[in-house]
């Protein structure tokens, strides 16, 4: 009889601190994997099916790992973070036969790239459970190629961010990743609205500008550029009052190039007013997700923005993917 075998793998979420948009033009962002992670749990069924369940999601179903298929158990749920867990599992040369679940403490939506955790995850899972070592960097690739596979286009800051954990200093093409050496503790509120941006069509909107406008973008895009190596030495030095100087500017600069909204600068400015050092919009906008730094007010922050949008505390996680 076979030995029940199960392999356990979590990869963090994470949130871009500085750069974000500036990075599709070359330029630096710096970003850092939070303490909400998603676990994904590997082991042998006794038939030759396999079934994947995401707990908190309620969504549930059998993959067809040989014929790259989808059947959910339940018609009416959309089969979303399946397709990364499929893809995972077949990029990683597994065989039909396993029974997945995952638990994500990772909230939906919040921009913090559950998504990207879940890949990264699965694929350390999945390789792992055949008994393969991939490094850091081949376990990066490979999520990145996955994403690529089901979104048609993406930055590999995710991944990247899922894999290594930490505070990583990185350029689009992450020719250049360097992790920052951090010790003070980051504290920071992400605040996020129901209404969901479009990365790519955000992306896109700011290319046109770009396109009509090369000579009032490309300062604004060196300005940032600018403000993120401030931010990085910033951030090595613990300077509370310079992070936050520096988040506020970033926020300026894109509400600059059009990706900002109403809702979004709504929790930026409540979050200052109750203590922020610093805020700004996260990732690519349009809806979506803020971040306020805010040493010893995380509390009141919370609170004010609870008000009318939701709000929780993260913690900068040194730790990337890893086996529990
Ligand atoms: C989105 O999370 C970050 C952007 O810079 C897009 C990208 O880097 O691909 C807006």
């Amino acid at each position: 009889m076979l030995n029940p075998r199960n392999v356990t793998a979590s990869a963090p979420g994470k949130t871009i601190l500085f750069g974000e948009h500036a990075v599709v033009y070359g330029k630096p962002a710096i970003a850092a994997a939070v303490d909400k992670r998603a676990y994904v749990s590997i082991e042998e069924r006794e038939d030759n099916r396999t079934h994947v369940r995401i707990n908190e999601l309620g969504i549930s179903g059998y993959l067809n790992i040989e014929k790259g298929t989808i059947e959910l158990d339940n018609d009416e749920k959309n089969e979303g973070i399946l397709k990364y867990v499929l893809i995972a599992l077949m990029k990683t040369g597994s065989k039909d036969g396993l029974e997945i679940t995952i638990n994500m403490d990772i909230p939906v939506g919040a921009g913090l790239g559950s998504s990207a955790a879940v890949t990264v995850a699965t694929v350390k899972a999945a390789s792992s459970f055949k008994d393969i070592e991939l490094t850091s960097d081949g376990i990066a690739k490979l999520a990145h190629q996955v994403e690529l596979m089901v979104q048609g286009s993406a930055s590999p800051i995710d991944t990247i961010l899922s894999t290594y954990g930490g505070i990583v200093y990185l350029s689009r093409d992450a020719e250049e990743i360097i992790k920052l050496d951090i010790d003070s503790e980051i504290p920071l509120v992400i605040g996020y609205t129901s209404e969901r941006g479009n990365t790519g069509k955000l992306v896109e909107s700011v290319r046109l500008k770009m396109e009509i406008a090369p000579q009032v973008m490309i300062p604004l895009f060196n300005s940032m550029e600018a403000l993120t190596n401030g931010a990085r030495e910033a951030l090595t030095s613990g300077d509370h009052k310079m992070i936050g100087e520096f988040m506020n500017i970033n926020h300026g600069l894109l509400d600059a190039i059009g990706v900002n909204t109403e809702e979004l600068s709504k929790m930026v400015y409540i979050a200052r007013k109750s203590g922020a050092f610093g805020s700004k919009l996260t990732g690519a906008g349009g809806g979506g997700s803020m971040i306020a730094y805010c040493p010893g007010k995380v509390d009141v922050v919370i609170e004010s923005i609870n008000k009318f949008e939701k709000a929780f505390k993260v913690k900068i996680s040194a730790d990337g993917v890893r086996l529990e």
